[in-house]
């Protein structure tokens, strides 16, 4: 028996269904498109998908607003489908992780519309509501990660209702056990349909300060405001009580698995949500995916994730998501681009910890620019253009010709410029392409045990060179990236190299990986004998 679970050794892929495959002609992915390309992904060699949001939802956040917890939107297929997609995965060996958005529902939620209906409704607590302010303005100062204030007044009922993120989606209020059970609930219905586990959405979030104090204004130094310290609407010790609870549903069921996204950039914080192991299985190391390209920054976050960890938590690495810029744009650079997402791919898959791809990456997918006039996420409407989602959510370039092969339709994003020689069927067959070097890395990583579970020691090289070492008994791997502008030689120790893979496609491993020399942004990891 190993005492290893398969999402400590596997490798989760994330798919936007919007943006995947869309098998019915109507420009938006859906389940059934997804299914289609089951074979691909277990011929990549990934080990479980994770689907952002398909529930019934007015789409005002693309998903993130869930109308009924327990069902398919009909843009996405039916509940037959997703039964079908999930058989079919796990007769691949690929597991299916879904997406929980506990913190806020949407408004159109029946528990939202029956909450505002009346302040005697039944639901009113399960939601946050408060009256005005003396001056008739919001309860309090916080305000909503996607722009102005978190409260938005209901006429009807003469009160305002709390909102993390958008108007549409009222926050739930964890602190009602009505609230934790009937959302255990909904984690029992897709348990039971064999669901294997749950990304949780911004989940610091549920545990809020009951007496919904200001948040403390930051000054700069001629008082200036920099905004507020989220100190009272997130983090709440009662987030971690909730969680418990949520590990117990889990525990009942034999091995399921939670990643929570923790959206803090201090290790430390992040790391109390693993709880002495009764809490989340998994929280993304973000400071990691917003590290600068610098060798020493990424040795400096992955460690200061493996220094906060609890000794017995696993940690995971992630470089993308649909949140953020593609980590192939962000590191992106004239001469070194494509080098360098070479180097990320390898870096990602060689890291101690579950590696989290994003849809596409493995095809070097770049962010696709999206005109304002066909601005869709409600972030770059609401704050900022710059600050839009869209280009990370384009569709999946499957194939050359109409619209990548994505959709027979009319695509709800822009497809890519480059799609006609950056897609799965080109690269597929291009021993030197960057979905060949990924389902290589995958191969290496699987059949390795010292990549999938070894320990990690950071090796001295030079300042442009992250390397490290990862061992376990019996399997041992010296890995070197060469993150700088000049051709370097790690000096790794002495070792006899038994197989590996480096990034610059066709040149030779040497036998001693002492002997290892790098081109400028190339990585090797060298397995020993
Ligand atoms: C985090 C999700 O990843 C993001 O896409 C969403 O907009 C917010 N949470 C609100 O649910």
């Amino acid at each position: 028996m190993s005492d290893r679970a398969w999402w400590q050794d596997g490798v989760i892929y994330q798919i936007y269904p919007r943006s995947f495959m869309d098998s019915d002609g109507d420009g938006v992915g859906d389940l059934e498109g997804i299914r289609q390309r089951l074979d691909y992904l277990a011929w990549l060699g990934v080990d479980a998908v994770w689907l952002s949001p398909c529930f019934p939802s007015p789409m005002a956040d693309f998903g993130y607003d869930v109308a009924d917890y327990c069902d398919i939107d009909p843009l996405f297929g039916t509940l037959a489908d997703f039964d079908a997609l999930v058989a079919d995965a796990h007769a691949r060996n690929l597991r299916v992780i879904l997406d929980w958005v506990p913190n806020h529902t949407s408004n159109e939620h029946t528990w939202f519309v029956e909450s505002r209906s009346d302040r005697a409704s039944a639901k009113r607590d399960w939601y946050v509501w408060r009256d005005a302010a003396a001056d008739g303005g919001p309860p309090n100062n916080w305000q909503s990660t996607f722009g102005g204030p978190a409260w938005t007044w209901d006429e009807a009922t003469g009160q305002y209702y709390l909102h993390s993120f958008l108007a549409e989606q009222p926050d739930l209020d964890w602190s009602n056990p009505e609230v934790r059970s009937a959302m255990h609930d909904v984690l029992r219905f897709w348990l039971d349909r064999g669901v294997d586990g749950f990304r949780i959405d911004v989940v610091h979030k549920i545990g809020k300060d009951p007496e919904l104090r200001d948040n403390p204004v930051l000054r700069g130094p001629d008082g200036e405001n920099l905004g507020q310290e989220h100190l009272h609407e997130e983090g709440h010790p009662s987030a971690h009580e909730y969680l418990r609870e949520v590990r117990d549903v889990f525990d009942s069921y034999p091995e399921r698995m939670t990643v929570g996204e923790v959206f803090l950039l201090e290790p430390e914080r992040i790391a109390r949500y693993y709880g002495r192991g009764d809490e989340l299985h998994l929280a993304f190391n973000f400071p990691f995916l917003f590290a600068p390209w610098s060798a020493r920054a990424f040795g400096e976050k992955v460690e200061a994730f493996e220094d906060a960890l609890p000794p017995e938590a696993w940690p995971d690495v992630v470089l993308s998501n649909h949140d953020v810029s593609r980590h192939a744009s962000r590191y992106d650079d004239a001469a070194l681009g494509d080098q360098r997402e070479r180097l990320a791919a390898l870096m990602l898959l060689t890291l101690r910890g579950t590696p989290f791809l994003y849809y596409g990456e493995e095809i070097g997918m770049r962010d696709v620019p999206v005109a304002a006039e066909q601005m869709l996420d409600p972030v770059g409407l609401n704050l900022h253009p710059s600050l839009g989602r869209d280009p990370e959510r384009s569709p999946m370039q499957w194939a050359p010709g109409l619209n990548a092969g994505f959709t027979q339709g009319k695509p709800w994003l822009p497809v890519a410029a480059d799609a006609d020689t950056r897609n799965v069927a080109i690269e597929r067959e291009d021993p030197a392409s960057t979905l060949t070097l990924y389902r290589e890395l995958l191969a290496l990583r699987r059949s390795t045990p010292a990549l999938h579970r070894g320990a990690y020691r950071r090796l001295p090289s030079h300042t442009d060179i992250l390397a490290y070492e990862r061992s376990v008994e019996g399997s041992r791997a010296l890995v070197a990236l060469n993150m700088g502008e000049e051709a370097r030689r790690p000096a790794l120790p002495s070792a006899r190299v038994a197989r590996g893979l480096r990034t610059r496609h066709g040149v030779e491993m040497p036998t001693d990986a002492a002997h290892l020399e790098l081109a400028a942004c190339e990585g090797a990891v060298l397995v020993l004998d």
